[in-house]
């Protein structure tokens, strides 16, 4: 294994040296505090100047990869570009300081954004009502099936307690159905990776409360029976759920409201640009039709007019599924959103998925004679390869993503969705050049070679990072991260 080639800033440390000269502390010593609980010795604080600090900081930086240093093809993660001018909204003080406490009156910014991100949410899923609360595109789901519950009791069709929900779909989806405490019904994909009719048939029945699905689907493949799906779920007396963490494909193309969806969720930190490489944060709104919008998660903004003027408020409905987050959400992502979706513009978001699905395409195009491709085909803004030919030569698609980190690029999705053997699910976003485009594409086809020619150095990769091959067992259950002097 190459070693780290940072040392730690607790290395880096030299006795007397600072940064920044701290005040001497105004806070009075507790004297109460027994003796026992009192720090016998120093706090080993690090201790350098600012500029060893920042150096220090930014070589970490790029040690790791990350959007700002390139190409990053997580395919099901939409890992675009995220504006700075996104962080520089969120971080007014007039947003990033506001307590959630504070007063209506003084808040009122803050409540406009909301009301009105969740009008443009709700315009672009064609729906009639969106919460901003969720934190994540899971928790949205749960969300949206504690609604189909509270819509099935209201009806009091209590047996209801089946979701539907095709072999191709994301791991968050049966696990929101088992914490919702329903069952999952899988359904097996149709030979083309989408939803098969007759199978979908068989499944339902008069416990159906729904069915949960993924357009485009994880194979970044539309539905395209997708009108014929909600209306046979519908006539069996189902909701439908859309799962939209690919809405970065359908923008200003179609709302997933006219395709005969009741609710979708939104992951605005993928689709509406977060930062969220790290794990987090992030929102997961969701978007109702008219008739569930009274179980929708409390509290929402509306508007009214005071004074002649607008005024934004907090709304609660007696018949809401309750809260699903603290305050109103993941604040800081909301401002994000908002201000990506104000700056692109209803053109400007239609341009955003068109690209998307150019990309794929064309990079799709580059690659499709150097690997399987068991959906052959347009996609669209994501496209699903198997390693299947380089496996009959002893090369893992794990090994493929490994030597791609070579090249300086992230690794894409591996070994997902779990219907394709060997997968590698690759999205590389509009925000993409041709330029990247094409390295990418050559850097998978120079590994395809590599494998027929020098198979070893595609298994022994990476070569170039920081670290190379970990225990994955040791590095999950084992992990050792505190430094020792
Ligand atoms: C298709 C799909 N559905 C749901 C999710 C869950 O979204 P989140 O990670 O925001 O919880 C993901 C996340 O990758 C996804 O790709």
């Amino acid at each position: 294994m190459n070693p780290v080639v940072e040392p730690t800033i607790f290395e880096l440390s030299s006795p007397g040296r600072k940064g920044v000269p701290l005040p001497q502390t105004d806070v009075p010593e507790p004297e109460a505090l027994s003796q026992e609980f009192r720090r016998r010795s120093e706090l080993a604080w690090p201790e350098a100047a600012e500029i060893d600090v920042m150096r220090h900081f930014v070589r970490l930086s790029v040690l790791n990869h990350h959007i700002e240093k390139g190409i990053y093809p997580l395919g099901s993660c939409t890992m675009k570009y995220n504006p700075k001018v996104n962080e520089q909204a969120a971080r007014l003080p007039g947003f990033a300081e506001l307590h959630p406490e504070t007063a209506e009156a003084d808040a009122q910014g803050a409540l406009k954004l909301m009301y009105e991100l969740a009008g443009f949410l709700a315009e672009i899923g064609g729906v009639g009502a969106v919460t901003l609360q969720p934190s994540a595109g899971a928790q949205g789901e749960l969300a949206g099936l504690l609604l189909m519950k509270a819509h099935h009791s209201e009806r009091k069709d209590k047996k209801r307690n089946q979701i539907i929900i095709p072999d191709s779909a994301h791991g968050t989806n049966p696990a929101s159905v088992a914490t919702a405490g329903w069952e999952t019904v899988q359904i097996a994909s149709g030979a083309d990776g989408r939803v098969s009719l007759k199978k979908l048939q068989e499944a339902l029945t008069g416990r159906t409360a729904g069915m949960m699905l993924t357009n485009p689907n994880t194979l970044g493949l539309f539905e395209k029976d997708i009108l014929e799906i909600c209306r046979l779920v519908h006539e069996a007396g189902g909701l439908m759920y859309m799962d939209g963490a690919n809405l970065n494909a359908l923008m200003g193309i179609v709302k997933p409201g006219d395709l005969g969806f009741d609710i979708v969720h939104f992951n605005l930190h993928k689709t509406f640009s977060t930062p969220h490489g790290g794990g987090g944060p992030g929102a997961g709104a969701v978007g109702v039709k008219k008739f569930l919008e009274p179980y929708l998660p409390n509290p929402r903004v509306e508007r009214i007019e005071k004074k002649g003027k607008d005024w934004y408020r907090f709304t609660e409905n007696k018949k809401s599924i309750g809260k699903v987050h603290s305050a109103f959400g993941n604040f800081g992502v909301l401002v994000r959103a908002y201000t990506y979706i104000r700056t692109l513009g209803t053109e400007g978001l239609s341009e955003v998925s068109e690209n998307a699905i150019l990309n794929a395409n064309y990079l799709l195009a580059r690659v499709k004679d150097s690997y399987e491709v068991p959906y052959p085909g347009f996609c669209q803004h994501e496209f699903v390869l198997s390693g299947n030919r380089q496996k009959a030569q002893g090369v893992r698609t794990m090994d493929i993503a490994k030597r791609l980190l070579d090249f300086g690029v992230h690794a894409p999705t591996a070994y997902f969705p779990l219907i394709v053997p060997e997968a590698l699910m690759i999205e590389p976003t509009e925000t993409e050049s041709r330029e990247s485009l094409d390295y990418l594409a050559d850097a998978f086809i120079q590994i395809a070679r590599e494998v027929e020619t020098d198979p070893e150095k595609v298994k022994k990769a990476p070569h170039t990072t920081p670290v190379g091959r970990l225990d994955e067992a040791k590095a999950a259950r084992d992990l050792d991260i505190a430094f020792h002097k």
